[in-house]
């Protein structure tokens, strides 16, 4: 740092925000979004931001998105990078996410203090990703404010934080596979339709099952006295009563979202072009060219996210129930999403699934598509998802129902949410049949088009609204920026005061 820019920082330092998401996919990418939105609206002085990533998914990050040329415009910004305790060799996927959870909390947990601690210019406010919970405790211990960063949707959140009283009634552990539809009555706000098998992946499990107990841990941390500011990839619109129920105990709610839509918004008019990747998979553009053949609303988009993986009995399900609807369909199969773990006999996994394929009147890709410019395609009428929160915002934003296969963690209540409570789409979780497979497909694409087509454009619709200048994520980001602000100058205020004391 020049002696120039060292006094202007002695005298007012600009904030610096050190963003820290857990490394996959999912969490990267909202992250990375809030990281450019902070770094665009930070108004005059602007806001330093440093985004921690891990050196093994910053690579692929640099390598497969444009996000380095894209973020050299913010002169406050910069990548670090952390070693996440795992080896460097693959992208996580399936239940090892819960072990890298684990792994960073006791690899990566003194490495993180370590480099806090020698942040020049300091770090005067911390974003974690909230299923790190080493991430809070470490910035407790240096003194740095933390804001928690939950990029599941705000209704799995509300529902981690009432596991306690959910297991102390009782109502956990599930009593098999009878016990599924059962009610869940501990949650404010979810009475009316929060079955046992919509509680998230990890709570099919027994009451004293570690994760569980990890997981009630870190969200029940966040709610100490003072509770942690909490940052919601949401908005008011869509998630207005848990919302409400959720700022009853943590005052200081930003509820932003949809992030990538408000990145969006804010980019027009800059000289940024809004389609901004933060993929860590080569994207095939390709996809995109077989959409432009296609006539509008036609195509079932099928893609399930970056964790997930699949039995190959599975695969084959899915397989011969879209070809047997006859409906058009793009399917982008990621490398991995098959595991080999699985029995050795069985269907033999179709050479079109393993090569890719392409008719007149379908696709399958084995790769990584660009979903957001996939979602927003003309051609594209309805999406198979596995209700991954950031696929299924961007579903929403783009107005396209879904048929919702979950996997693990949130997957099971955002589908719930999107089926029972918003009415965008269908819900076929625990289920792989290609009869069922077909039967929906045909539902959504054709007998109830018009229907889902209107309740998707309407939340479409708000989902933008809230965005825009005047909506609620907008001034929700706006008072975000300014806590973030008001903490700099705490930090300054204290250094001063500290500063003096050790003078006199
Ligand atoms: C993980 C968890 O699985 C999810 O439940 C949680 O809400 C967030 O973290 P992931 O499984 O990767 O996320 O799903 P999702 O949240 O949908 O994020 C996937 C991201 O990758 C989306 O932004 C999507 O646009 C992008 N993507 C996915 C692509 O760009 N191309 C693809 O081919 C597939």
């Amino acid at each position: 740092m020049t002696e120039a820019a060292a006094i202007m920082e002695q005298a007012s330092p600009i904030p610096h925000v050190l963003i820290f998401p857990l490394p996959v996919q999912g969490h990267v990418s909202s992250m990375l979004k809030l990281a450019e939105l902070l770094s665009l609206a930070g108004g005059e002085g602007g806001i330093r931001v440093t985004f921690l990533n891990s050196d093994y998914n910053h690579k692929r990050l640099i390598q497969f998105s444009d996000a380095e040329s894209r973020f050299r415009k913010y002169p406050g910004f910069q990548f670090k990078t952390i070693d996440d305790g795992l080896p460097m060799d693959q992208l996580t996927k399936g239940e090892k996410v819960l072990d890298l959870m684990r792994e960073m909390g006791l690899k990566t947990r003194p490495i993180f203090k370590d480099l806090l601690a020698q942040m020049d210019p300091p770090v005067t406010c911390v974003i974690g990703d909230g299923v790190l919970g080493f991430i809070r405790d470490v910035s407790v211990e240096v003194g740095i404010p933390i804001i928690r960063f939950r990029t599941v949707g705000v209704s799995c959140f509300w529902i981690n934080f009432w596991l306690p009283e959910i297991i102390e009634a009782g109502e956990l552990p599930v009593q098999g596979n009878g016990d599924m539809d059962r009610m869940i009555t501990k949650v404010p706000g979810m009475e009316s339709f929060l079955r046992c098998r919509d509680l998230p992946g990890y709570c099919r499990v027994s009451a004293d099952d570690q994760v569980l107990a990890r997981i009630v841990r870190t969200t029940r941390e966040s709610s100490s006295s003072p509770p942690s500011p909490l940052i919601l990839n949401t908005f008011d619109d869509f998630d207005g009563p848990i919302l409400a129920q959720v700022r009853h105990l943590f005052p200081k709610t930003y509820a932003i979202g949809p992030l990538h839509e408000h990145l969006k918004s804010r980019l027009q008019g800059t000289t940024t072009t809004s389609s901004s990747s933060n993929s860590l998979w080569k994207e095939e553009a390709s996809c995109l060219t077989w959409l432009d053949t296609q006539p509008p609303g036609s195509v079932l988009y099928v893609n399930f996210g970056s964790i997930t993986v699949m039995r190959r009995e599975q695969l084959v399900e899915f397989w011969e129930g879209l070809t047997s609807s006859k409906n058009r369909f793009l399917w982008v199969i990621r490398p991995g999403l098959v595991s080999h773990e699985e029995e050795l006999d069985g269907d033999e996994i179709p050479e079109e699934l393993v090569e890719g394929i392409e008719k007149e009147n379908l696709k399958v890709l084995v790769g990584w598509a660009p979903q957001e410019a996939v979602l927003s395609h003309d051609a594209v009428g309805g999406f198979l998802t596995h209700s991954g929160w950031n696929s299924t915002l961007e579903s929403i934003v783009a107005g396209v129902p879904m048929i919702c296969w979950p996997f693990f963690a949130d997957q099971q209540v955002n589908s719930r949410i999107v089926s029972e409570v918003l009415k965008l789409g269908l819900d076929m979780k625990d289920v792989c049949d290609r009869r069922v497979v077909e039967r929906m497909v045909n539902e959504l694409m054709v007998e109830k088009k018009e229907e889902f087509g209107r309740k998707a454009v309407e939340m479409a619709r708000m989902a933008k609204e809230s965005v825009k200048e005047g909506g609620s994520s907008y001034e929700n980001l706006e008072l975000l920026i300014e806590d973030i602000k008001l903490m700099s100058s705490q930090a300054r205020e204290l250094k001063g005061c500290k500063s003096s004391n050790n003078i006199s």
